[in-house]
């Protein structure tokens, strides 16, 4: 990696001078702060001697110094793990450093129609989650948690209008309570809803979601037998046969925990499982919401599998344990409801407001 040093550099020396202890300062030469501009990042070197240790807890105390002092100008998402850059044509003493990777400006709250929205977005490249912050169409899974009332089913509503306005993309809506999402997607008679009918107990609910994942399962396996006689190439996905994407929507997942026994639960998670593992390449994807990601709810194979994370509402060590187990703070520019974390593509956690949506 190639550094170079300019005014931010300058004055984040100045910023982490102030913090750190004297002897690891840039006045005395122990600290060095450069600019890497691909990959975008700030690297921090401390020249060999020095007192300070690179190790976990020092990068995130740097981190906490530095993503204040780079916002608003720059977006510095939190890394999941600690970063090291190595430079190029250094003295071995030199020779690495912190490396934050960073994004030139910040992301702003949609806010206005979804004409409006659609309208300076290009859906083609992904979903436009805010002003400047997209989740990347490779993307095939997302989870959205957070307490009652944090904004999980306006969010899920604003994600699922824009998948609805994306070209080459069908969507099945699953709402076992019957309200925000059903409403929405009843106004839509392209997305196929699945909710409880009248008279239709619970249970029997249950069994048909699992019966519809399972076709979803099923069309999986066609895809890839498609592909393997249709494509050439090794690295290919469904898009190569010009098949469209699934988005599975499953709104409020605990709720159906409470639908049926222990072994239909088990037929619909091992339904869930196989889509979250297998759905990548067969353009099969799935968006789950629920408040609470808890192990005995959520089976952790599948919740591993999550690519885009977004936690709403209150953000502390309780509610963030299941999809951040690592985060312990991180600060938050945004105001209002539905705001909250991301992680997309593991490429750290950043704050996120998600849009408002006005009527037409
Ligand atoms: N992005 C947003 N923009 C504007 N208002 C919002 C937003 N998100 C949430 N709200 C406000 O917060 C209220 C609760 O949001 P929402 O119904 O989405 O919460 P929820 O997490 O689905 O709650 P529950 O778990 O009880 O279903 C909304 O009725 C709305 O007034
Ligand atoms: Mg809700």
């Amino acid at each position: 990696m190639h550094g170079v040093r300019n005014g931010v550099c300058e004055y984040l020396e100045n910023a982490c001078n102030s913090v750190l202890s004297e002897d690891v300062s840039s006045f005395t030469q122990q600290l060095l702060i450069l600019m890497s501009l691909v990959p975008m990042g700030i690297i921090v070197v401390f020249p060999l001697p020095t007192s300070f240790v690179y190790n976990t807890e020092n990068y995130y105390k740097l981190y906490d110094i530095i993503s204040i002092a780079l916002w608003p100008d720059y977006t510095c998402p939190r890394p999941n793990t600690m970063r090291i850059a190595t430079l190029d044509e250094r003295s071995l003493s030199t020779a690495r450093g912190f490396f934050f990777p960073i994004k030139k400006g910040h992301a702003n709250r949609w806010k206005g129609t979804i004409d409006q929205i659609v309208k300076s977005s290009d859906l083609t490249q992904g979903i436009p989650l805010m002003n400047g912050l997209i989740i990347p169409s490779k993307i095939n899974s997302i989870i959205i948690s957070g307490n009652s009332g944090s904004g999980k089913s306006l969010g899920v509503q604003a994600i699922s209008e824009l998948l609805r306005r994306t070209p080459n993309t069908k969507m099945i809506y699953i709402d076992p309570k019957k309200s925000a999402g059903a409403r929405w997607a009843r106004g839509h008679p392209e997305v196929t809803l699945v909710i409880p009918e009248e008279n239709e107990r619970l249970e029997e609910y249950l069994i048909r979601v699992t019966q519809v994942l399972a076709k979803e399962v099923n069309k999986i396996f066609k895809v890839q037998n498609n592909l393997f006689h249709q494509s050439s190439k090794i690295d290919s996905n469904a898009g190569d046969i010009r098949q469209i994407k699934t988005w599975l929507v499953v709104e409020e997942l605990e709720a159906l925990e409470a639908f049926g026994t222990k072994k239909e639960l088990e037929a619909l998670f091992h339904q869930l499982l196989l889509i979250s593992l297998l759905g990548r390449e067969a353009y099969t994807n799935l968006m789950l919401s629920m408040q609470v990601p808890r192990n005995d709810i959520l089976p952790v194979p599948i919740r591993s599998q999550m690519r885009c994370r977004i936690q709403l509402g209150r953000i502390d060590s309780s509610t963030t344990t299941y999809l951040f187990p690592d985060l312990d703070h991180i600060m938050m520019p945004y105001n209002g409801p539905g705001i909250g974390i991301c992680d997309i593509d593991g490429m750290g956690v950043q704050p996120i407001a998600m849009p408002t949506i006005t009527s037409n």
